[in-house]
């Protein structure tokens, strides 16, 4: 019964207890307890509420701190080359795939735009670290999107062309086997050059990788493992 509700006639047609009756003083009892209750239901909820917010929003600001001031693992962190990884057994123009690399924590996207360029990123935002997502249906080469403050970033680059990001997503360097295959094989620090990025993580895994690539010092060092 709804504190509203009026009590039911009496069976038999009699006429329902009167204003101050004994019966009436348990009715408003009853009412009164059901009040409170509904009082503390909705503190109660009230409170849970605040609670919920205040978990959320300090989450977000830990979160927030903890990528700026670079506390947190972010991708392309790894110095030593990561193990490859497949993605995908085939990547059509115009699609994607999302998959974790080089960790099992870390998320990341690889794109075939519609010309056939293969693309990968790290999917965390730079901004607070949310998911970013594939949106082929953005301009000419699609867009990767993160919904928590609107950022956005250029498909073809990483860069950021909307929002608050405040760096570009760091890549992902796929490759792509005569199977159609598509193998994500090393990671690059956000804005780091690709150049930069292949040599340090190739130039002791993979010396001669490292020397057809033309980083500093790989063909010396492939000359003399070769003596
Ligand atoms: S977390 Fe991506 S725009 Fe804020």
């Amino acid at each position: 019964m709804s504190v509203t509700e009026q009590p039911a006639p009496a069976p038999g047609g009699e006429p329902g207890p009167g204003p101050g009756s004994a019966s009436d003083t348990g009715v408003d009892a009853a009412a009164e307890q059901l009040r409170d209750r509904i009082s503390a239901d909705s503190l109660t909820t009230r409170r849970d509420y605040l609670r919920i917010v205040a978990t959320v929003s300090g989450g977000l600001a830990i979160g927030g701190v903890g990528v700026a001031a670079g506390i947190l693992h972010r991708h392309g962190d790894a110095e030593k080359l990561p193990t490859a990884k497949k993605v995908a057994d085939l990547l059509p123009p115009g699609e994607s795939v999302a998959f974790r690399f080089p960790g099992d924590e870390d998320r990341a996207v690889a794109v075939r735009l519609k010309d056939g360029s293969l693309v990968g990123y790290s999917a965390v935002c730079t901004h607070l670290a949310c998911a970013v997502l594939w949106r082929g249906d953005r301009g000419a080469d699609g867009e990767l999107y993160c919904p928590c403050h609107e950022g956005v970033f250029d498909a073809r680059t990483g860069e950021v062309t909307a929002g608050p990001p405040p760096r570009p997503l760091p890549k992902v360097f796929l490759t792509e086997e005569v199977d159609g295959s598509v193998w994500a094989v090393a990671t690059a620090r956000s804005g780091e050059p690709a150049k930069e990025a292949l040599c340090r993580q190739f130039g002791d895994a993979r010396p001669e990788m490292a020397a057809r690539l033309g980083c500093p010092g790989a063909a010396r060092a492939t000359e003399s493992r070769r003596t």
